[in-house]
């Protein structure tokens, strides 16, 4: 048996997918010795190998300078994990249940359950997943139960709030530290675990642990609520030929307000905010307080309408119907610099299309691989210009800089038609019209 108390901590960490694989990484190359676990096998064999497994801009190079540094080790073991750490971070996944807006807990269940009971001496356990409020407080008595160690295992919670594309610059130096804990030593021990972050001066927040938890739905819906705010008033635009993107521009220059997530367009979506605020209101239902954030619901409202309008504006760029007309999807991946696809606009756009008849061309410059293992069935083409070769309508569904780099001129040259719905508001207007391209995009006349 091995402790490290006082000194700098052994840091392990479950579940090691866009989350986790980027925290343990980083924290190895910050010079902690860090243990990644997970049950899925060929992950762990794939970042041993010294590749990580999705697409994330710099962590590659991270983790290669972490596997040099000897510092880090992966593992699919629970004892292993447990006779290494003595800071457990918790970064399972906690998607939307099937057939309820709430959050599925299994994993985090497993997870804490697979562990404890080879916890045998003092140790932190860190939630990291973005859970449910009271979680923390529950998981303390289950692990409290079922660890050797009893009550000497505490949790707390640090909710995690990176930006996949910019994962390794957040995690490196963050807006901000929460600390969720129940008492002085484990908020020392997140202190010593987080000390290269707190010595760089990234202010803090020592909560109690229900605060933490709700710290970061709480973010979450506020940024949904912006998004989905300027894209209610793309909505009353449409309807009285105003334009949308000179209102948002106008709105920034009020400090209080601010340019960031105010950019209308096909909306939020990914494996967080989505199922995040819907995850809330359900909880806090549960809890009593359902009307204290009823308004999330017209916030996920008026972000799917954002798909079901940007079908709307393809069908009419390509004359009314889109039985058997060929759309150049530029696409796939829920934002730009990732290639996750989780409840991504782009694919439910591509998707919609399809069901009405339409030959959907998808390309994407990260994402195609999980494009094509979860949509089967639409397109695919290995490049914008194989995806365009043709095209009676094009449609810019993820802003990726591949794309809006793209010479209006040079595309023109190849689709059949050269009408552009630009679903992310990415593109110069002026340009492509120049250009002689009929351009839409969503609250623009
Ligand atoms: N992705 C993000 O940008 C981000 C940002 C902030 C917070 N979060 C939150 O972090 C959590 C993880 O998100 P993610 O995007 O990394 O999910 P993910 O699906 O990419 O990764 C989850 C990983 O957990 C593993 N896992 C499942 N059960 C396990 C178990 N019993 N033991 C060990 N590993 C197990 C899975 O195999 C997978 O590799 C979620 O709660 C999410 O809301 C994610």
């Amino acid at each position: 048996m091995s402790t490290t108390e006082g000194a700098k901590p052994r840091l392990t960490v479950l579940g090691t997918g866009y989350l986790g694989a980027t925290h343990a990484i980083c924290m190895a190359v910050l010079g902690f010795e860090v243990l990644g676990m997970d049950v899925d096998e060929a992950k762990i064999e794939t970042l041993r190998s010294g590749r990580v497994p999705f697409y994330e801009p710099g962590l590659p190079e991270m983790l290669q300078k972490a596997l040099e540094s000897g510092r880090l080790r992966f593992t699919t073991s629970y004892e292993e994990v447990a006779e290494f750490g003595d800071v457990h971070f918790v970064c399972v996944g906690t998607p939307q249940r099937k057939g309820s807006t709430a959050a599925d807990m299994s994993y985090v269940d497993a997870v804490v359950s697979g562990l404890a009971p080879h916890l045998d001496r003092r140790a932190l356990i860190v939630g990291k997943s973005t859970v449910p409020v009271g979680t923390a407080a529950r998981l303390t008595s289950l692990v409290q139960s079922l660890a050797p160690a009893g009550t000497d295992i505490e949790l707390a919670w640090n909710p995690e709030f990176l930006r996949e594309g910019f994962a390794v610059e957040d995690t490196m130096r963050p807006d901000r530290l929460v600390f969720g804990v129940a008492s002085d030593w484990a908020r020392e021990r997140l202190s010593a675990a987080f000390a290269p972050m707190l010595a760089a001066d990234v202010p803090l927040v020592v909560t109690d642990l229900p605060t933490a938890e709700l710290v970061k739905v709480s973010a979450n819906s506020f940024l949904a609520t912006k998004i989905s705010f300027i894209n209610a008033m793309a909505e009353v635009c449409e309807a009285t030929g105003a334009d949308v993107q000179d209102l948002a521009a106008a709105l920034a220059y009020d400090n209080r307000i601010g340019g960031r997530f105010l950019r209308p367009g096909l909306g939020f979506g990914g494996g967080c905010l989505p199922k995040d605020i819907r995850a809330y209101i359900h909880r806090a239902e549960e809890l009593g307080v359902g009307q204290a954030v009823s308004f999330l619901r017209e916030v996920d409202a008026i972000n799917l309408r954002r798909r079901a309008r940007t079908v709307d504006l393809i069908r009419a760029q390509a004359g009314g119907s889109l039985a058997g007309v060929t759309v150049c999807a530029l696409g796939a991946a829920f934002k730009p610099n990732s290639d996750d696809i989780r409840d991504a606009p782009a694919l439910d756009v591509a998707r919609l299309l399809q069901e009405e008849g339409a030959i959907v061309r998808v390309y994407d410059p990260q994402a195609m691989d999980n494009a094509r293992r979860v949509y089967p069935d639409l397109h695919y083409a290995s490049s914008v210009a194989e995806a365009a070769a043709g095209a009676q309508v094009v449609a810019l569904l993820t802003e990726w800089d591949h794309f809006r780099e793209i010479d209006p001129v040079w595309l023109g040259e190849l689709v059949a038609k050269k009408a552009i719905v630009d679903g992310r508001h990415a593109l110069d207007q002026f340009a492509w019209r120049e250009a002689g391209w009929d351009y839409k995009a969503l609250g623009r006349t």
